[in-house]
């Protein structure tokens, strides 16, 4: 591959906030940038789901002898979890290769929030960056040494075809409803999946163990739901998805 040539890459992680299938975004500027940049090597990373992990991607930095790396989150609206998580991760990377010798990584600044996606990468890119810490929290706790003792596991689908139908809403909504009930993940597990499968269905919520599943929860079907079938114990079965 030609990247071995080139010392500086950027990696983009995708984002989760431009719309149904941002991939497409993402690809066509980076596309852009290759040629405002032809001596940087771009590529794309997810923190999560599929494709070539945020690890990965500087494994083959690493292995390219790139003398610096530049790590953009695509993501335009900023979220705190994901920015932790963000920095966690590559902080664990770093550790893991203490010692060794490794690219110059860098934190490009977070993107706001405007159209022209290109620029927004480019001007992160360009832009006064951070080096990155070891110091970060590890990826390791005591307190997740254990599967936690929830009583329910409740699966939101965010595949492209509930992610396009409401499934963020529906996770926002259930996310509120649990916090206003003072329900936390030692009650019920949340957990956001790839695609379930009964994609016209849209949006899938599936609760587990109680193997049941439900058909177009959209928002305002998440507070009934939280309160008969999380609360109450009793599952909405009129919602219930068609099954084989
Ligand atoms: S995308 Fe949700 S079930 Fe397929």
């Amino acid at each position: 591959m030609n990247a071995i040539q080139h010392s500086r890459w950027v990696i983009v992680t995708a984002p989760t906030d431009r719309g149904t299938d941002p991939r497409d975004q993402v690809l066509g500027a980076l596309s852009t940038l290759r040629d405002r940049h032809p001596d940087t090597v771009f590529v794309t990373a997810v923190l999560g789901g599929s494709g070539t992990s945020v690890t990965t991607a500087l494994d083959e930095a690493a292995a390219s002898a790139a003398t610096e790396v530049v790590v953009v989150s695509a993501q335009t609206v900023l979220d705190r979890k994901i920015d932790a998580w963000f920095r966690r991760v590559i902080g664990h990377w770093l550790r893991e290769h203490s010692g060794e010798r490794i690219p110059d990584v860098r934190i490009a600044n977070p993107l706001s929030d405007t159209a022209n996606y290109a620029d927004l990468l480019d001007a992160a890119i360009c832009g006064p960056t951070t080096a990155a810490r070891t110091t970060t929290a590890p990826l390791t706790s005591p307190s997740w040494d254990e599967v936690p003792g929830f009583a329910r596991h409740v699966m939101v689908c965010r595949g492209p075809r509930c992610s396009a139908r409401g499934g963020p809403e529906t996770a926002q909504a259930l996310d509120e409803a649990l916090e206003a009930r003072g329900l936390g993940d030692d009650d019920v597990l949340v957990t956001q999946t790839g695609c379930l499968f009964p994609c016209s269905q849209a949006p899938v919520v599936a609760v587990y163990p109680d193997n049941t599943w439900y058909a177009g929860l959209h928002t305002e079907r998440v507070e009934r739901f939280v309160d008969e079938h999380l609360v109450e114990g009793r599952p909405v079965t009129e919602w219930h998805g068609a099954r084989r």
